[in-house]
């Protein structure tokens, strides 16, 4: 079946309609491609025209969400842009003037953050997914399955707050999240996890569940929470 947004399958099908056919002594005319797969080809080229056309027309920004696509393999959710920017004024406000900001698995709060770059924080993105590494000296690539597998140069305790997200709803995860999170806070914690979560969120990391309901671009089937272990203002 064709389908419009995989132009690879497109031509794979239709040269393989090409290839296949038997070509007569006096048949030296150039194969053409069927209506179909022409309509199919012209419709993917005129959206990939058009969404081209939106980056640069509206000034593509490097730091906006979805700038990089969610790949649901690693279980990425991205926040609306409405739930980004509030986390990150509270992260801001957490931080304090001259604060130290790092963003685990939560790589929108990052991108809104660098939104409001020149304010006076400073920044790191811990992430899994490589693509975050356009971001240069601020990504840190990271595995919760090694929490404490850190370069050298992130000293203990070197962040004002530290917000995560991490990428399962599991105790496991949570749990080896918690151990970095722990790691490089100061002190103020800034999770964010499913409903379920609430009790072991507890156990791990002392936090409490926050009014504030974090949305994400597309609808979740699991209720998401925020929840914190100092006086914010998510409630
Ligand atoms: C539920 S999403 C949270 C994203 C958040 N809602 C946002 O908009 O920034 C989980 C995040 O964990 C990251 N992740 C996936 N596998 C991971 C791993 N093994 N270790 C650490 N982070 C991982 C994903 O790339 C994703 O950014």
């Amino acid at each position: 079946m064709l389908t419009k947004s995989s132009p690879d399958l497109i031509l794979k099908w239709s040269c393989s309609q090409i290839h296949g056919r038997k070509m007569d002594d006096d048949d030296d005319d150039i194969p053409q491609l069927s209506s179909h797969t022409l309509a199919a080809l012209q419709e993917f080229y005129l959206e990939q025209q058009q969404r081209e056309g939106m980056k640069t027309s509206q000034g593509f920004n490097q730091y906006s969400i979805g700038s990089i696509e969610e790949d649901w393999q690693l279980s990425q959710f991205w926040y609306s842009d409405e739930t980004a920017s509030c986390l990150a004024n509270e992260v801001v406000v957490a931080a304090g003037k001259g604060g130290r900001i790092a963003c685990v698995s939560a790589p929108s709060v990052y991108q809104k953050l660098k939104e409001h770059d020149g304010k006076d924080f400073s920044v790191c993105i811990l992430e899994y997914d490589r693509r975050f590494s356009v971001y240069g000296e601020e990504f840190i690539f990271y595995d919760y399955n090694h929490p404490l597998n850190l370069p050298e140069n992130l000293l203990p305790h070197s962040f004002d707050i530290v917000i995560a997200d991490p990428p399962y709803l599991s105790e496991e995860c949570l749990q080896k999240t918690a151990e970095t999170i722990k790691y490089l806070t100061r002190g103020k914690i800034l999770l964010c996890t499913g409903a379920v979560m609430e009790e072991q969120a507890a156990k791990h990391l002392g936090v409490k569940i926050c009014k504030f309901i974090p949305k994400h671009l597309r609808n979740l089937a699991n209720e998401f929470r925020c929840y914190v272990n100092y006086a914010s203002g998510l409630d």
